[in-house]
């Protein structure tokens, strides 16, 4: 079951969304979420699947990179989940990129990240709910800063409220792997999340 919902989350990532959509991602309710990301070692990727596994009980589900996502996602779009790495203490930045790529990674751009995609997001009247995730160093646990927590800030003054507390999901070292129990640990956040979006939904409807 956890497979057969990874399969249809995955049919509607990057590559599918180019063409067709498969059917059997439509859900009843027509509801759907986008999940951005960014990844430099590819762990945030993963992460960001293993999220849009948990979102594809109950919705349709696009997975998304960051410099391919779109900046007013479509009327049909419930939820927006938007994560990334964390670079010194926040969202990644363009010298700390180039730090990524200098030490081998080979997933993300140096030009374009989470942070240029939400300052690019229009001022929010109404539409989706948003919730954020990040990576972490498992070593730097104690140590202040998230991306997660940078981007619902910035979210913030493009008028976006946050559906869920921002979440970290944690990395043994720079480029990985991510720490065991980490990624059901996103699926089961992602499932999750689509409660928290109904409570939002009702408590703003006027
Ligand atoms: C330049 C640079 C700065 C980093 N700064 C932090 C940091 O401040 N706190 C932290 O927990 N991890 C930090 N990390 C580790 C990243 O969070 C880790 O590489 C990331 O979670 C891996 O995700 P990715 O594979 O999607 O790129 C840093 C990594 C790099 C390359």
């Amino acid at each position: 079951m956890a497979k057969e919902a990874s399969v249809m989350a995955k049919s509607v990532s990057k590559k599918a969304s180019a063409g067709k959509k498969s059917a059997a991602t439509k859900k009843a309710s027509g509801k759907k979420a986008l999940v951005v990301y960014e990844s430099m070692f590819g762990n945030t990727e993963k992460v960001a699947h293993a999220i849009g596994e948990g979102l594809s009980a109950s919705l349709e589900v696009e997975v998304v990179e960051v410099s391919e996502a779109p900046v007013e996602p479509g009327p049909d779009v419930t939820l927006v989940v938007a994560g990334g790495p964390t670079h010194a203490f926040g969202m990644t930045r363009e010298e700390t990129r180039a730090d990524a790529i200098e030490l081998g990674a080979e997933h993300g751009a140096r030009e374009f990240g989470l942070r240029e995609w939400i300052d690019r997001l229009p001022a929010r009247h109404g539409g989706p709910s948003l919730a954020t995730f990040d990576t972490r160093s498992l070593g730097r646990r104690r140590m202040p800063g998230s991306a997660a927590r940078a981007a619902a800030r910035a979210a913030r003054r493009h008028g976006y409220d946050e559906a869920a507390p921002a979440e970290s999901f944690f990395v043994a070292d720079t480029d990985g792997p991510l720490v065991p129990g980490e990624l059901e640990r996103a699926t089961d956040w992602g499932r999750d999340l689509i409660a928290l979006v109904k409570v939002t939904a009702k408590e703003t409807r006027h």
